[in-house]
């Protein structure tokens, strides 16, 4: 195994800077706000999708397709269509009839800043923009390609993926739940989005279902390790790193792995997930070196 990999996370801030540059400047070429009656309606969007947030998911994709030789400007606007279904997420958990959060990436959450219906309909035209970009030619030359990536997108974001997950997260379908439970609502919540990442890799590089076993086995894992830190930072870390309140998940009787094994075990279990999908990538040499630290980076971040 490559050296890189016992200090994988270090050395990640380089690309972290260039993909959160590179995602800005593409949803602001793409959000012109015009001088009319939906100025309000692009600013919104704007505002949520520039600016903020770690842009994992991006540069997962980005990660992903450059182990297949993708290049990296077509592997972008992919990240950036799930980055938008990413943040039209957030805009819609933090709803006051979901979460009802104020906070997000450091400043007021979108129907705070302006209001619950500009929020909604943010929400809904990120969801749009993200197949819009998928399904346009300059993403893919194939159409066959971009059709794949289409129906995996509309998948995971939908109610077998995503949408799924946060039909489970509510509070009234929450209480008593079990390990076996949770791991299927984070699995939906927060891993289906983060599995089509690692697919959408493979699918640009035309690799057949039957070649994505391993990438497969660690998306599951990193995504899966990567809630249970968002969960310990709701527990442990500080709003003025993590950009959104704190305590939130113990005030609204969310279950969680923290809430479930207590945060030593929890962080052991992620850690253990972590070196599990690093084990994924052992087909793989030095060009998935990046991989390996965006899944160390996954739990030892503290935003
Ligand atoms: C937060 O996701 C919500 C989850 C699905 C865990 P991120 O932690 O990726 O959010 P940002 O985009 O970096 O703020
Ligand atoms: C949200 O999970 C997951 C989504 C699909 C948006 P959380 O509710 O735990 O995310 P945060 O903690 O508000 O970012
Ligand atoms: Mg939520
Ligand atoms: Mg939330
Ligand atoms: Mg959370």
């Amino acid at each position: 195994m490559s050296a890189g990999v016992a200090d994988a996370a270090s050395g990640l801030e380089p690309e972290l800077e260039r993909i959160a540059a590179e995602v800005d400047a593409l949803f602001s070429e793409l959000l012109v706000v015009p001088a009319d009656p939906r100025e309000q309606l692009y600013a919104a969007m704007r505002y949520a999708a520039i600016g903020g947030g770690k842009r994992l998911r991006p540069l997962l994709v980005v990660a992903a397709a450059s182990l297949f030789h993708v290049d990296r400007q077509r592997a972008l606007r992919v990240g950036v269509a799930v980055e938008a279904i990413h943040v039209y997420s957030l805009i819609h958990d933090d709803l006051p009839s979901m979460d009802d959060d104020e906070l997000r990436h450091g400043k007021p959450t979108v129907h705070r800043a302006f209001d619950e219906s500009t929020a909604i309909l943010a929400g809904d035209s990120l969801h749009a923009l993200a197949f819009e970009l998928l399904a346009d030619g300059l993403t893919h030359e194939d159409p066959f390609v971009r059709c794949e990536l289409i129906a995996e997108l509309a998948c995971a974001a939908g109610p077998a993926g995503m949408a799924g997950g946060q039909m489970m997260d509510l509070g009234a379908s929450r209480a008593g739940l079990d390990l076996a439970a949770v791991t299927r609502l984070q699995q939906l919540k927060t891993g289906a989005l983060i599995g089509f990442c690692l697919e959408a890799g493979a699918i640009m590089g035309r690799v057949p279902p039957e070649g994505r076993t391993s990438l497969r086995g660690y998306a599951r894992d990193v995504g899966l390790a990567f809630q249970i830190a968002d969960d310990l930072l709701d527990v442990e870390g500080e709003e003025a790193k993590t950009g959104k309140k704190v305590g939130k998940d113990h005030e609204k009787g969310k279950e969680t792995f923290v809430s479930l094994l207590g945060p030593e075990r929890a962080r052991q279990q992620a850690a253990l997930l972590v070196d599990q999908a690093i084990d994924h990538l052992k087909p793989y040499g030095e060009e998935a070196d990046l991989l390996r630290a965006i899944a160390r980076f996954a739990i030892e971040r503290d935003y």
